[in-house]
């Protein structure tokens, strides 16, 4: 049991992680000693070629409590700014080991060292507010629907109507990038064209999220044309894509705002037993520097629950989190890396918005597609009834009165229950 030591201080430098664990028909001891091994420096058998100045790297359990445990690793273990390394150790080969019936990474508190050497966040939820002049209130954006389907003009002119209607933002969706029937670069010269149109019509700032998901050198070059065309804004799906491709992505410096995708992250986080929390996906999000970040809602068509929405949201948007010991969440110090937007999407409508705000706040970008584009009135009236039910939730003014004369909000009423 060399990696067990629950007198062990952790140091400033150490990473620490929180698992959940289920050992399989070995004793919770074992199974912590056999995690920190093979996340660290060891394997399964004592090796010829160990020696005592290795071993001093050697990760450290020095929490059990239940099922719950807490392992601190030296942070010489890990190459600074490499974030796929930290992971293979952390939440690599661990996960498929017999003796482990269920592991799940809670948390991962990262030490100053780590934090610094990746760039975080370049706008961030001040700079985006900045960049679409919008003060308190949350911003209102919507996704194109029919998710993919539109020609480019289509999609442009879907984009415009919901602008005019009150939309800050209007994102691609998810899998939506350069198909034959909607090619990328005629998609983005168009929209853009329309975002133009409809700034100056509204005398509002607007904001257009490209998904440029696609292999990492295509997707740089998207970004290039977009920034080329004037775009004002990035959109990514950084589960599918990967961590090293989102580095690269931001460490190109194209001085645009990313907005992060989460599909396909609950092939990770919906087993609560097994898998990674989505908290510490949003954290890692947040280190390599996205600056708006699918959260969930709580009451859309996603699954998650209020309490951990609650949760991922303090940690995108704090400078300092406090140890959580109940919902299993560790310290983390943020330093210098700025705090993100939290994106609410999926299954909203108007009806939903003043929980939304409730639970959430007014830091939040608020998405609806078939809330938008469902309505009765259209693109231009679904998008009007979001901001007006954003409106009356902020001027604490329920829905049934305020759509007595906002006829649009009316029939979203109406038609969601
Ligand atoms: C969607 O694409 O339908 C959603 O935005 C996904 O919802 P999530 O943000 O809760 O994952
Ligand atoms: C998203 O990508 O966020 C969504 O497509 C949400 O769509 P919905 O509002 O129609 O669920
Ligand atoms: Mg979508």
């Amino acid at each position: 049991m060399d990696y067990i030591d629950l007198k062990y201080k952790p140091n400033k430098d150490d990473l620490i992680c929180e698992y959940y664990i289920e050992p399989n028909n070995i004793s919770i001891k074992k199974a912590c000693n056999d995690i920190a091994a093979e996340s660290s420096i060891g394997t399964w058998t004592n090796v010829s070629t160990m020696n005592k100045k290795i071993m001093k790297l050697r990760a450290r359990v020095f929490s059990i409590n239940g099922k719950y445990i807490k392992i601190a690793y030296p942070s010489e273990l890990f190459e600074l700014g490499n974030m796929p390394e930290v992971l293979s150790s952390v939440a690599g080969n661990i996960f498929g080991m017999k003796s482990i019936k269920n592991l799940r990474l809670m948390d991962i508190e990262f030490p100053k060292k780590i934090i610094n050497s990746f760039k975080g966040p370049k706008f961030g939820i001040n700079g985006i507010r900045k960049n679409l002049g919008v003060k308190n209130r949350p911003l209102l954006g919507t996704i194109i629907k029919p998710k993919i389907g539109l020609d480019y003009k289509n999609h442009a002119r879907v984009a415009y109507e919901a602008w005019i209607g009150g939309c800050d933002v209007v994102k691609d969706d998810e899998n939506l990038s350069n198909q034959n029937f909607n090619l990328f670069k005629k998609r983005i010269v168009e929209t853009l064209r329309l975002k133009d149109k409809a700034e100056k019509e509204t005398g509002e700032k607007k904001a257009y999220l490209p998904n440029i998901t696609a292999e990492t050198s295509e997707m740089v070059k998207r970004g290039e044309f977009v920034k080329k065309n004037h775009g004002n804004y990035l959109m990514l799906d950084i589960i599918t894509l990967g961590w090293s491709s989102l580095q690269t992505v931001r460490n190109k410096e194209f001085n645009l705002p990313l907005h992060a995708h989460r599909a396909g992250h609950a092939i990770l986080t919906r087993n609560k037993k097994h898998g990674i929390s989505m908290l510490t996906i949003a954290k890692i999000a947040r280190l390599i520097g996205v600056d708006s970040l699918h959260i969930g809602t709580a009451i859309g068509k996603m699954e998650g629950s209020k309490n951990d929405i609650d949760d991922i949201e303090e940690e995108i948007e704090k400078e300092l989190v406090l140890e959580n010991k109940k919902e299993h969440f560790l310290e983390q110090k943020w330093y210098n890396i700025k705090p993100i937007f939290a994106v609410c999407s999926g299954g909203l409508h108007p009806r939903l918005v003043p929980r939304l705000i409730k639970i959430m706040g007014n830091n939040i970008i608020i998405q609806a597609g078939g809330g938008v584009h469902g309505n009765k009135y259209g693109t231009v009236g679904g998008a009007k009834a979001m901001k007006d039910a954003i409106e009356a939730s902020i001027k604490n003014i329920p829905l049934s009165e305020y759509s007595k004369n906002h006829k649009e909000l009316k029939s979203a009423l109406e038609q969601w229950k």
